[in-house]
């Protein structure tokens, strides 16, 4: 009798048991379940970030304002080759600008002078190299060189695709040669 009472109370203290725990443990399966919908709408949110291109990051040793200058307007239509009896920029270059073609040409037809802010890019490849070894920048920014069109000069080389860009000249040296297209605003290069 004392046994069979035992073990009642015993049935009883299981069956409340598994009452009480059963919320807890329904509680606790759905925060798993929440945890995981987490998870996964963060796997979600961070798939299209991999998905998107490579960050544009400047050729090693050189300014961040020209990152990403390949995918700028390119003014010649090909790569323009050395120049016969002594090339200032040697190589075979293309030129880029960081302006559209409807802003520096609205007509079709280019207009001068370039805008404040205009950067343009001119990359060489050396000849008988498959690395770019020079890039030269021209920056226009208003008030700095009122003389000549407000154009910065600089030039950059490097002679070996691993090692960085390092400054090889700039300003008086640039601009001297360059005067003479000072009616196309100090740029060789038009728009094709
Ligand atoms: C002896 C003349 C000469 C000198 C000096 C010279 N350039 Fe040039 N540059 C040119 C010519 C010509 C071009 C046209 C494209 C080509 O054939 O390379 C040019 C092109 C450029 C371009 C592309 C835009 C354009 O004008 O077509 C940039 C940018 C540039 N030079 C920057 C410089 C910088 C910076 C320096 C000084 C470190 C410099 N240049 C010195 C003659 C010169």
């Amino acid at each position: 009798m004392k046994s069979k009472r035992h073990i009642q109370i015993k049935t009883n203290v299981i069956a409340w048991t598994a009452v009480m725990l059963l919320p807890l443990m329904m509680f606790m399966a759905c925060v798993e379940e929440k945890q995981l919908d987490d998870i996964v709408q963060q796997g979600d949110q961070e798939q299209p970030e991999q998905e998107t291109e490579e960050p544009v990051v400047a050729l090693p040793g050189l300014p961040d304002d020209v990152a990403g200058y390949e995918r700028w307007l390119k003014l010649n239509a090909e790569p323009i080759p050395p120049v016969a009896g002594g090339d200032p920029h040697n190589g075979d270059k293309n030129v880029y600008v960081n302006q559209t073609r409807d802003d520096i040409a609205p007509d079709g037809e280019q207009v001068f002078p370039y805008p404040d802010g205009s950067i343009v890019v001119k990359e060489a490849t050396r000849p008988n190299k498959d690395y770019i070894g020079l890039i030269a920048i021209m920056r226009k920014k208003a008030g700095s060189d009122p003389d000549h069109n407000d154009w910065e000069f600089i030039e950059y080389t490097r002679n070996d695709p691993d090692k960085e860009f390092a400054v090889i000249a700039s300003g008086r040296i640039c601009w001297g040669c360059h005067a003479r297209v000072e009616d196309i605003d100090y740029v060789f290069t038009e728009l094709e």
